[in-house]
């Protein structure tokens, strides 16, 4: 039946039918909230690139993290700043490392939380990739994929064992998931699972990330591990692979930029699919707004909503708890 018989617009008229039949609905529970971990008490320290974000040290993330869970928000995902970097990325593993400190702090202060670990090298290594850097040449180096499969392992193990509930491998190396789950295996953290992130595109969407966690490569960059951004079906390949290898949920990353992944990635897979929404677009809102050019809080719904709309059943936003609190 056509217009004039149907008319799309009754269902708009009222705020309380477009409630009732609105498809995409977002909540707290779903979004998780990343939190940058520096040395030091009373530290809050604003990220320049970031407007809003900050490196905590781990008194001021237990702050954080009892607003956000007063708020709804109750999953966090942690990165940190080491004191120190080398060749080795002893932080990232050690037992007393920056993320494993906080995450004590906080599973002891903060009943109720859920904390992922961010697997990955890039912000404990002086060079700052995200593996094993060996030089071939003067000018050459190539990442050493295999070789840095022990020490991502060994970090998960770390983070598991200071108390992470979630590992979530994001070096692109070819074999890690399947490196981890062994490993957690090995050491009797069967339960542990992992959040692969699966489809990683090498972006300029991470260039505030990468100021917030002091982790940009001293040389080159990251295309040799991180997905080229014109290929959807080989992100559904990476997918698929780390699945075979043992990933409990993916990710897709950035999100707004690849909405179309996430899509496609929903349609092919039936396990818990998050999606990243990524400090460059976290600053391109912020900074739109702060010149009154959109509607903030708007804006923030709106993406949040496309990211779920196209698939995510999480998201990862440094616009967490915003978000819960226009959702409240
Ligand atoms: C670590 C890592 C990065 C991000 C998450 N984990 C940076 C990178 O790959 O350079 C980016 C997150 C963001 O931009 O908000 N490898």
């Amino acid at each position: 039946m056509a217009f004039p018989v149907t008319r799309m617009r009754r269902l708009r008229s009222l705020e309380g039918v477009r409630s009732l039949v609105r498809e995409t609905r977002l909540s707290p529970e779903c979004l998780v909230y990343p939190l940058f971990i520096c040395p030091g008490q009373g530290v809050r320290k604003e990220v320049r690139s970031m407007p809003g974000v900050a490196n905590l040290s781990d008194d001021e993330a237990v702050k954080e993290a009892r607003e956000a869970a007063s708020l709804g928000v109750t999953a966090l995902i942690l990165f940190g700043l080491p004191e120190k970097k080398d060749e080795v990325a002893t932080g990232a593993w050690s037992d007393d490392g920056i993320v494993q400190q906080a995450a004590r702090a906080l599973k002891r202060e903060v009943p109720g939380l859920t904390l992922i670990g961010d697997v990955c090298l890039c912000e404990y290594m002086s060079h700052g990739h995200c593996g094993v850097v060996r030089k071939t040449s003067a000018t050459e180096y190539e990442i050493e994929n295999d070789a840095t499969l022990p020490i991502l392992a060994r970090t998960a193990v770390s983070l598991a064992k200071a108390g992470v509930d979630i590992v979530a491998p994001s070096d692109m190396m070819d074999g890690r998931v399947a490196a981890i789950r062994t490993a957690l295996d090995q050491n009797e953290l069967r339960n542990t699972p992992i959040l692969s992130y699966a489809a990683k595109f090498a972006s300029a969407f991470y260039g505030p990330f990468r100021e917030a966690a002091d982790s940009a490569p001293q040389f080159g960059d990251r295309r040799s591990y991180q997905m080229d951004g014109a290929n959807l079906r080989q992100a559904m390949r990476e997918i698929e692979l780390d699945l075979a290898e043992g990933a409990d949920m993916v990710m897709v990353k950035p999100a707004l930029p690849y909405l179309d992944v996430i899509a496609a990635a929903r349609a092919r897979f039936d396990v818990p699919l998050a999606a990243y929404q990524v400090s460059g677009e976290y600053a391109m809102i912020q900074a739109a707004a702060q010149n009154n050019w959109v509607d903030r809080e708007r804006v923030i719904l709106e993406s949040l909503t496309s990211i779920k709309r196209a698939g995510a059943d999480i998201i990862l936003t440094y616009f967490a708890k915003d978000a819960a609190k226009m959702l409240a």
